[in-house]
């Protein structure tokens, strides 16, 4: 299904915002704002608003955004067609007949495309457990412990003993093969031509966090091998960046969560009551699951399966989830393999136990490294102290290292005053080595501080320029839409620069020109920027010192990129730098 702009602009700007959101969530008026409970994640006081000025959403606490579509995508699971339907019927217009429309829209409507013959397979496969052609499948789930609800929560399959039953059925629905080839569902093979690339297997849909199906896993209902078979990377289904069962976890109202490595790990971890468990799928945990996770919580319990690959998998995770800001701790499933199996055993209680007690992460890589010592020769015990007593000196506040001194004597057993004398002498050495990481990981974090504050002070620029009218002639004199420094910032400035030009502000018709939840989320960031400043005076000034960044980070920018015999890129450049100079000098009032 294809819509023009001017449908979709119309469907948006017939359901006002607050009356859509009012249905849903309980608003109420602040300043010029509605505030309400996010129902994007779990919290105790507001932070979710909503603006009848621009027509968007944001939530402050979650990073949730977008305008009415977006909001109904996100909260009622529905395709954007889906969404169209939907706000058009409640606002009583009829929506116009399929139009077809050129090469821009192409990547969004393939996308959809996708992400809809996701769906009808994951409902197709749905129905097959549950037919009488289900039968060994659904025992084999139900063997493996598995009620009916945990099966109908998350959306459990099985795809038939033919291999061209699901492409019989979609082409059945009038979806082409060319169509099929970019859904991961299919194979092509010169004899064989196009067939199904999951049959005779358990399938377990995996879904976004706004429960939308992307792909699947499909596991042998036996010994066979492979055990586990995966949708291949598709427009929709990008496995770093997404975590099964991450739909659920991030309503669950508990301080942390539990990352483990198997989809039947998270789904009898959910059934026992353990709903903020996740797993990367099929994957090793990367940094862009870390920023993920730290989207909803501080602190992760890695659950991994007690094997020399999981202790590896463990020890590389670590580092990653402790650089994104979460404070880490690994529980021990001995003499378990991995959750499922110990919570068959054991039961919940036991579990909650071993979450409890579950060990400092920093404790655990030392007992990791404790294990290449040997502990029974009296050179071998002070060797791995004096590598621990290093490690304790990376920390950099005092009150950190004496902490951990003392963990690490309770645990290890040696005296406290021993091992801080360690710690210290190490300390005065200078730690060569490890300083010099130390401070790498510093510098690399000012760097991205400074690209962190540069964004910032483009999107204050951004909602600016939606909340005062007057600051348009001003700005767009010395900041041009190419000054943005990321891709997404440009697209959106050239366009609110052009609604500007028009007189026609409307920062959610904006949202429209972009199909991915992710880039409509950072969109909406992009509109609700905020500072804390109470005087006017105050504001003005920051506007002045807000402008003269982002434009001095683009003559830099620029500078950086220019090529040396480029004579008129030069003169450009020293214009530049003397309208900066005027910015000073600017008067600015809103
Ligand atoms: N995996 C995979 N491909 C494989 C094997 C494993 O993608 N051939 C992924 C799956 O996501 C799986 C996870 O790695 O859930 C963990 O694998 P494993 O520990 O072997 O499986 P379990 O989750 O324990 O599955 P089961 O209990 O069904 O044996
Ligand atoms: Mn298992």
């Amino acid at each position: 299904m294809y819509y023009s702009d001017d449908v979709i602009e119309e469907v948006r700007s017939r359901n006002d915002i607050v009356d859509v959101i009012s249905s849903y969530v309980k608003l109420k008026r602040q300043g010029s704002s509605y505030f309400g409970l996010c129902p994007f994640h779990s919290e105790k006081s507001p932070s979710f608003s909503v603006s009848p000025g621009k027509q968007m959403y944001y939530c402050f606490g979650c990073g949730a955004g977008g305008n009415v579509l977006t909001f109904v995508m996100e909260y009622e699971n529905f395709t954007f067609p889906e969404a169209m339907k939907f706000l058009a019927e409640r606002a009583g217009m009829t929506l116009p007949e399929e139009e077809y429309s050129e090469e821009a829209r192409r990547q969004r409507d393939l996308k959809e495309r996708v992400r809809e013959i996701n769906k009808m397979a994951a409902n197709y496969f749905y129905y097959m457990l549950r037919s009488p052609q289900g039968e060994r499948a659904l025992a084999y789930l139900k063997n493996r412990g598995l009620s009916d609800e945990t099966m109908k929560r998350f959306g459990l399959g099985y795809a038939g003993q033919y291999s061209d039953a699901l492409y019989r059925y979609l082409r059945g629905k009038g979806i082409s093969d060319q169509l099929l080839k970019e859904s991961g569902l299919m194979q092509v093979n010169e004899r064989q031509g196009m067939y199904d690339k999951f049959w005779n297997r358990v399938m377990f849909p995996i879904m976004d966090v706004n429960n939308r199906v992307i792909g699947f896993g499909g596991r042998v209902m036996g010994d066979a091998k492979p055990k586990y078979l995966n949708s291949p990377e598709t427009v929709i289904f990008d496995k770093s960046r997404n975590l099964y069962g991450l739909n659920y976890a991030r309503t669950a109202k508990k301080r942390y969560m539990l990352v483990c490595e198997g989809y039947m790990d998270v789904i009898s971890m959910h059934q026992a009551g353990f709903t903020n468990a996740v797993a990367s799928l099929g994957t090793a945990l990367t940094t862009q699951h870390a920023t993920l996770l730290k989207r909803y919580t501080d602190e992760v319990i890695l659950t991994y399966d007690s094997d020399e690959a999981g202790i590896r998998a463990a020890l590389r995770a670590i580092p990653m989830l402790r650089e994104a800001g979460i404070s880490t701790r690994v529980l021990h499933m001995e003499p378990y393999k991995d959750p499922d199996e110990f919570i068959k055993a054991l039961g919940t209680e036991a579990f909650q136990q071993r979450i409890d007690q579950a060990e400092n992460s920093f404790l655990f890589e030392l007992s990791v490294l404790q294990k290449s010592y040997d502990m029974k020769n009296p050179d071998g015990k002070t060797r791995f102290f004096q590598a621990a007593a290093a490690r304790i000196a990376e920390f950099e506040q005092e009150i950190e290292r004496e902490n951990y001194i003392e963990a690490v004597a309770g645990r290890f057993q040696i005296s406290f005053e021993g091992l801080r004398k360690m710690v210290m002498s190490v300390l005065m050495q200078g730690v060569p080595q490890r300083k010099q990481a130390v401070q790498s990981v510093q510098q690399e974090k000012k760097r991205s501080e400074k690209a962190d504050g540069i964004r910032r002070s483009q999107q204050l620029i951004l909602t600016w320029l939606v909340e005062y009218p007057n600051l348009y002639g001003t700005v767009s004199r010395y900041i041009h839409p190419e000054d943005f420094s990321d891709e997404l910032y440009r697209e959106v400035a050239l366009l609110l620069y052009e609604q500007r030009e028009k007189n026609e502000v409307n920062p959610a018709q904006i949202i429209n020109h972009f199909s991915d939840a992710e880039q409509q989320r950072t969109v909406a960031q992009l509109f609700n920027a905020q500072v804390k400043i109470e005087k006017p005076r105050e504001l003005e000034k920051a506007v002045q010192e807000t402008i003269y960044k982002v434009v001095e980070q683009a003559i830099g920018q620029k500078s950086r990129e220019l090529d040396p015999t480029d004579m008129k890129g030069l003169q450009e450049l020293v214009d530049a730098k003397r309208r900066l100079q005027e910015i000073r000098r600017l008067h600015i009032s809103l």
